[in-house]
């Protein structure tokens, strides 16, 4: 070609749906390895509040490496953006630690399908904390999630109240999270937001982790779990494990910026479906028949009501037109 002359659009920005399309299978390959390894951890190192702040821990370290070299160059931040970032790294500390106690308490599969009620917790936020009325369909289309978990809750054999209400908790506060994201929209692109987020939300989970489990840890912790594992495989198994939770949930954030809010809440139920699969293959977990149908039917009532959200939605946007 001669210079001067236009380039030909190159393949990938032909067909952004397929870029979008490899983001979705990296935020789902990750999520489902950081959720089996960390689950295999739990096994031999029951202690969710640490290895939270490894999680948190290895991001920080992988966003100052990654700023240090400028890639992506650091966005500078001020006392106003601190101040909205805050409450939406505090909800995601408080719904990271809560979600990890779950996921060491229970099957994975099970505190997966509690955290598909999420879009539950969005819908009675919306109506009864911002005001909104959530119409009638949207809530009967919540009612066979809500059946969906009851029945899978009431014979899944990990069952306990630990695991339980620890995932309803992460609920509410993935809920305030998504709430205070969007107060918090700001200039600045998704990678920067989510590397000050893990910064904030690293310092706060520290002290309750350092408080609950700092004693135990130190008089037996690490050494049960060195005895069991032997040192490499644990320190090994803990980075691995921070590194994925880091990837996938900055793949997450970038899928969001490609997508509508609506499809990223609904890829993030089927990227449970996903996590309920292989896990239940990976650990050989026996779940009983009304669990397996409970936790379809809870999958199902998600998707018509994300259906029945994506209508509503379009109709609003055909009425303003
Ligand atoms: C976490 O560790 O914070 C959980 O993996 C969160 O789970 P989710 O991103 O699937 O809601």
């Amino acid at each position: 070609a001669t210079s001067g002359e236009a380039k030909p659009a190159g393949f990938l920005e032909k067909y952004p749906a397929l870029i979008t399309g490899f983001f979705f299978f990296m935020w789902y390959f990750l999520n489902v390895i950081f959720n089996i390894l960390n689950k295999k951890i739990y096994n031999y190192f029951p202690y969710p509040y640490f290895v939270s702040v490894i999680h948190l821990l290895v991001g920080v370290v992988y966003c100052l490496v990654s700023w240090t070299v400028g890639l992506p160059k650091r966005a500078p931040i001020n006392s106003t953006l601190l101040k909205l970032l805050f409450p939406v790294a505090l909800c995601h500390a408080l719904g990271h630690v809560t979600s990890n106690v779950s996921f060491a308490a229970v099957a994975v599969s099970f505190a997966h399908t509690i955290k598909a009620l999420e879009p539950f917790f969005n819908a009675a936020a919306t109506q009864f904390v911002l005001g909104q009325q959530v119409p009638l369909p949207l809530w009967l289309s919540l009612a066979p999630v809500v059946l969906g978990v009851s029945m899978a809750s009431l014979t899944e054999l990990s069952f306990n109240w630990t695991g339980f209400i620890n995932a309803m908790i992460s609920n509410i506060s993935f809920t305030y999270r998504s709430i205070y994201s969007k107060k918090a929209m700001t200039d600045m692109d998704s990678t920067n937001v989510y590397a000050y987020i893990s910064i904030i939300a690293l310092i706060v989970c520290i002290p309750p982790a350092v408080i609950i489990e700092g004693p135990t840890l130190l008089q037996h912790g690490f050494n049960d779990a060195i005895a069991k594992v032997g040192l490499t495989k644990f320190v090994s198994d803990l980075f691995f494990v921070g590194l994925f939770y880091h990837l996938y949930n900055q793949v997450a954030t970038n899928t969001l910026e490609r997508v509508a809010p609506l499809t990223h809440a609904v890829g993030n139920v089927l990227k449970r479906v996903f996590v309920i699969g292989f896990s239940i293959i990976v650990f050989g977990n026996k779940i009983t028949t009304q669990t397996g149908i409970g936790t379809c039917i809870a999958i199902a009532g998600v998707a018509i009501y994300s259906y029945i959200k994506a209508k509503i939605e379009e109709e609003k946007r055909a009425k303003s037109a």
